[in-house]
């Protein structure tokens, strides 16, 4: 079975809402990337990219597998309102640490890489992103039903994290740190796993953001990381 209703629906939304394209001289294009991620300076830092992104679609709850919801390498968040429609991600990472030994107490850092302004979309009037840590084992199905934030209205999840997407909040942070965001930091783990979604409703505007190539040899690289030993 496939999900064309919800690709088609993705599809709208992006396009009747698609962004103007004109080229900012104050935002770097593919082919002119900033300056490289200072992440890895020392001997010892080590950064590890994604084994998996899953998106995550409250219209199709226990879904996985399917074009838009098995893909593997997209982000994408969607939020109209609480109960019309949303699309949270998950993204997770392995890490060659063995539970319970000495460096699994490390600190671990997720930062996220700005995509380049040709490479992605944002709308809506406060596209600004909630990142949760979640326990998850390994290869375990995504689906929204899985969701930390929406499973259970009554608990509040604590955030790990923010980053705000909005074109002013993306220029200033390409200015500052050339497009490199530390989210958040904690102990490091086999298995690390993070769910995120828009913090806000968008109402009529839809708060929207989406990029392909989100790990090597993608370059250069953005969307999320772990970087450690730093
Ligand atoms: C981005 O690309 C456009 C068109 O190719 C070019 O005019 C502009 O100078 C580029 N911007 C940067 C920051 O390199
Ligand atoms: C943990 O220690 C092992 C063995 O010393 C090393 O190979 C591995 O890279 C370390 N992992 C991290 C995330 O530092
Ligand atoms: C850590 O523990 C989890 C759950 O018990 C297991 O799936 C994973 O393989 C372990 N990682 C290592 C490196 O032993
Ligand atoms: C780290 O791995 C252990 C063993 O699998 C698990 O019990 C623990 O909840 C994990 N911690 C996080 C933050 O994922
Ligand atoms: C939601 O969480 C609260 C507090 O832990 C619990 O009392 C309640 O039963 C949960 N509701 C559902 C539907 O799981
Ligand atoms: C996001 O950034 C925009 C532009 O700087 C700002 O107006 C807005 O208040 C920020 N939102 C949050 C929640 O920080
Ligand atoms: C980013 O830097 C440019 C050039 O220095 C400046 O004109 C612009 O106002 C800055 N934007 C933000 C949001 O800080």
């Amino acid at each position: 079975m496939l999900d064309l209703h919800t690709l088609a629906n993705l599809l709208i939304v992006s396009f009747l809402l698609a962004p103007p394209t004109a080229a900012s001289p104050l935002w770097p294009n593919t082919t002119t990337p900033a300056a490289p991620p200072t992440a890895c300076s020392t001997p010892t830092c080590q950064t590890f990219y994604p084994t998996s992104y899953s998106i995550l679609n409250s219209r199709y709850p226990t879904w996985d597998q399917t074009p838009l919801h098995g893909n593997q390498d997209f982000f994408m968040l969607l939020r109209q309102r609480a109960d019309t429609f949303q699309v949270a991600t998950q993204v997770q990472f392995s890490l060659p640490v063995d539970n319970g030994t000495e460096n699994s107490s490390s600190t671990c850092i997720l930062q996220f890489q700005l995509p380049s302004k040709d490479m992605q979309t944002v709308l809506g009037p406060a596209p600004v992103v909630n990142v949760y840590q979640v326990t998850r084992e390994a290869g375990v199905p995504a689906t929204w039903d899985t969701y930390e934030p929406a499973r259970n209205a009554s608990v509040l999840v604590p955030v790990f994290g923010a980053v705000n997407g909005s074109v002013e909040a993306q220029q200033r942070i390409w200015n500052q740190t050339g497009g490199l965001i530390d989210v958040g930091a904690g102990e490091c783990n086999g298995t690390l796993t993070w769910q995120m979604g828009m913090a806000f409703e968008g109402g009529d505007g839809v708060n929207y953001w989406d990029f392909v190539g989100v790990e090597p040899p993608f370059s250069p690289v953005q969307g999320f990381r772990v970087v450690t030993g730093c």
